[in-house]
């Protein structure tokens, strides 16, 4: 594996490539992650992925500092992976002035859900991953559903700006209790990860509850409300646990409501200091 850290190396490493198929990560690489490796293996050769955390995705109250960066432990996963490029630029290579140009997504999408509560962060995300794209220039790229709302606002940009790049969305790994594999994980205290995997029970509950019930909307509105309160009885800070519209994550319709269009429930609280995120597709 060939580690990389400026755009010009890249360029002449991946030269006449052109079915690179790309996995971009902030690093502290964990088991999600790697999936993530072993399906862009069966959509492209060779891989490549980056690692590179990236300060413009971060609001100032969020750990950008504290961030856990493992460099050569990642490394040895992505050996590991049989990944071809290991591209992690410093900030001097991606940011070499300041980045003023910008990819924002649209209000509806990007400021709803994480966006309303993590301001411009999608606008950093949408900025990097492009950027990332043109530095690698994949045939495909692959998103982890753990973020469903990032996978859908890169989906959307891809599209709606014509980037020829296919993406690939890749299941959420969980540890065997239940809870999603984060970098995060690693901040909770042994009670509070004990706790932890109730996020996404209580995500599989509502979806059950919902299927059961076929609720209209006020009584929706109710059902989100019992689990918020939930949530804060057992400890946790809740910012949203809500149920939306698979194919755009609008709030669902009476009509959506009756006519059981697909929905996802998608979750974000605090335990401690640690905020987790986590989404369920309802069935
Ligand atoms: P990061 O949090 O490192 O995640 C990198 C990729 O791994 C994302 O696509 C994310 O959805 C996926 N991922 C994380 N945990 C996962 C899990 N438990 N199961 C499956 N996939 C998982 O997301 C980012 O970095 C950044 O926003 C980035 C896209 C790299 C832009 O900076």
């Amino acid at each position: 594996m060939r580690h990389i850290s400026k755009i010009s190396d890249l360029r002449d490493q991946l030269r006449g490539q052109n079915r690179v198929a790309f996995v971009p990560t902030m690093g502290n690489l964990h088991e999600g992650h790697l999936s993530l490796m072993r399906i862009a293996a069966t959509h492209g050769d060779p891989v490549v992925a980056s690692v590179f955390v990236n300060r413009l995705q971060f609001g100032p109250n969020e750990d950008f500092d504290k961030y856990p960066r493992t460099m050569a432990d990642d490394a040895a996963k992505l050996e590991g992976e049989n990944v071809y490029v290991m591209f992690a630029p410093t900030e001097r290579d991606l940011y070499p002035e300041p980045q003023d140009y910008r990819i924002t997504p649209p209000n509806d999408l990007g400021n709803t859900l994480e966006g309303e509560f993590r301001p411009g962060f999608f606008g950093g995300v949408c900025t990097v991953v492009t950027k990332l794209f043109n530095c690698v220039q994949p045939k495909v790229a692959v998103f982890g559903k753990k973020d469903y709302q990032q996978l859908m606002i890169i989906r959307r940009m891809v599209d709606q700006m014509s980037m020829p790049i296919e993406i690939i969305a890749a299941p959420t790994v969980r540890d065997p209790d239940g809870l999603a594999m984060s970098s995060r994980n690693r901040y909770l205290s042994a009670e509070d990860r004990a706790e932890a995997p109730h996020l996404y029970r209580l995500l599989n509950e509502l979806s059950k509850e919902v299927q059961s019930a076929r609720p209209n909307g006020e009584q929706l509105l109710q059902l989100q409300a019992k689990y918020l309160a939930t949530l804060q009885e057992r400890g946790w800070k809740p910012d949203y646990f809500e149920a939306r519209r698979q194919v755009d994550l609008m709030r669902p319709t009476e009509e959506d409501l009756s006519n059981q269009t697909p929905l996802v429930i998608l979750a974000a609280a605090k335990l401690g200091q640690t905020r987790l995120i986590d989404n369920l597709e309802i069935e």
